[in-house]
């Protein structure tokens, strides 16, 4: 497709006050300041053919109508609406055949849609005045991503969700959201992969909700200030969970299923002990405990993590840090991040076995080294910055 950045433009005074500016390229026009009231057949009559968006800047209209979208939808696949404050309401029809919705900057508080719409397979809305997720949302069958951020919303019912059969991508970034239910029958499958709950308010999630969803792959809720998380978990299909910057103190993995778990990050918490039951999750490649309260780490509570590539335990306040125990030797194991800490000592002397391993290690007070017997050597053992604080720094190599 030949990208064309030169553009058309026209400015047009019509019959109201308001000017319309009117600007095309092969794949989009947009539109400013235009009044759907009065200048709906401007729009037709100056629409090039063909082009796959259109781009409403300054939507001058409280109520966005059926009537307009679906015009709209007979001159393009796509419709942003952005930058429009008088926009409260927009009602999407049942027959609407549009590709994508994308509202940003605007005063949205209502999403109707009138009945089933099999057409819809993007929603997004951005900087609205929503507090809560429309309930008829459940109406848009075909839709496969809804995206709603930086929008007033304080709860999410999973169940909204039971009806929309192709919805793969969940996103509720940076809204307000504080509880997450399901009030689903045990009936309702939910058919989502990935659910990324970033930036919110929640302080306690249970995980047992989600467990209806079979083929969740991702789950993110970093960025809350979650304390607590509760409930079993069994999902044959994650591969990621990201818990980064809450307030968990203790996590405890029990009563977790995650057979396909590969990726568990919990960096910027307030953990004191690694994750109880941790070593169920046999899948696991990359684990960050970066940024915790760890004072004491011992390898053998990780044994049997075969697979485990990288293991962070950086920016912790560990003085003492067990990595060459035989019971806890991992095969697999790329690097292992331990910078920033309080160690005084370093003995991988039993690490012989690892010859790609790599350790980074600085910004400790290391004076002793103990890489004896190992394949291990002092190019990949990073110690710098060096902080050793004792005059004659043993270094037995
Ligand atoms: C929707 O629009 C597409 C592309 O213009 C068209 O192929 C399809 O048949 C339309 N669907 C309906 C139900 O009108
Ligand atoms: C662990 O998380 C921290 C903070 O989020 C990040 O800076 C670091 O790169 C992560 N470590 C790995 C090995 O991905
Ligand atoms: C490092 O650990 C090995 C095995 O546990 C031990 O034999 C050795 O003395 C230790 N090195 C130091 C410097 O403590
Ligand atoms: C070491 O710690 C200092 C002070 O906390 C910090 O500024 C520096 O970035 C750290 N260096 C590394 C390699 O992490």
């Amino acid at each position: 497709m030949v990208f064309v950045s030169s553009w058309l433009s026209l400015g047009l005074r019509t019959t109201l006050v308001e000017a319309v500016n009117f600007k095309c390229n092969l794949l989009m026009c947009i539109l400013t300041g235009l009044n759907p009231q009065h200048d709906r057949s401007f729009m037709i009559s100056y629409m090039p053919d063909n082009i796959k968006g259109i781009f409403f800047d300054n939507l001058i209209a409280s109520d966005v109508k059926p009537s307009f979208l679906n015009q709209v939808a007979l001159l393009a696949r796509d419709v942003t609406i952005v930058n429009s404050p008088t926009v409260r309401k927009i009602t999407i029809s049942r027959h609407l055949n549009l590709t994508t919705i994308a509202i940003s900057k605007t005063s949205l508080a209502t999403v109707s849609v009138d009945g089933p719409n099999e057409g819809l397979t993007q929603l997004t809305i951005m900087q609205s005045l929503l507090t809560k997720i429309p309930v008829d949302l459940r109406h848009l069958h075909g839709v496969r991503l809804v995206d709603i951020r930086n929008s007033p919303i304080e709860t999410l019912d999973l169940a909204t969700f039971c009806t929309t059969a192709d919805l793969h991508t969940l996103r509720l970034v940076r809204t307000k959201l504080r509880s997450v239910v399901n009030s689903a029958k045990a009936t309702c499958s939910l058919t989502l992969e990935e659910l990324d709950l970033k930036g919110n308010d929640l302080s306690v999630i249970n995980l047992e909700l989600l467990s209806s969803c079979y083929r969740l792959i991702s789950l993110d809720v970093s960025h809350n200030p979650i304390e607590l998380v509760t409930g079993s978990f069994m999902n044959r299909a994650i591969t990621k969970l990201h818990m980064t910057e809450n307030q968990i103190e203790q996590l405890n993995c029990c009563q977790w299923t995650l057979s396909a778990l590969d990726e568990l990050k919990i960096s910027d918490n307030m953990l004191t002990q690694v994750p109880r039951c941790i070593r169920q999750l046999k899948n696991l490649k990359v684990l960050n405990l970066s940024g915790n309260y760890l004072t004491h780490f011992d390898i053998r509570s990780l044994a049997g993590l075969n697979r485990l590539l990288n293991l962070d335990l950086s920016n912790n306040r560990l003085t003492s840090a067990k990595l060459n125990e035989p019971e806890g030797f991992l095969a697999n194991l790329k690097s292992i991040e331990i910078t920033n800490n309080l160690l005084t000592t370093l003995n991988l002397s039993h690490m012989a076995w690892l010859p790609s391993l790599q350790v980074f290690a600085g910004n400790n007070s290391i004076c002793i080294l103990d890489l004896s017997h190992t394949a291990l050597d002092t190019s990949r053992v990073q110690l710098e910055p060096i902080t050793c604080e004792e005059n004659h720094a043993d270094d037995i190599n």
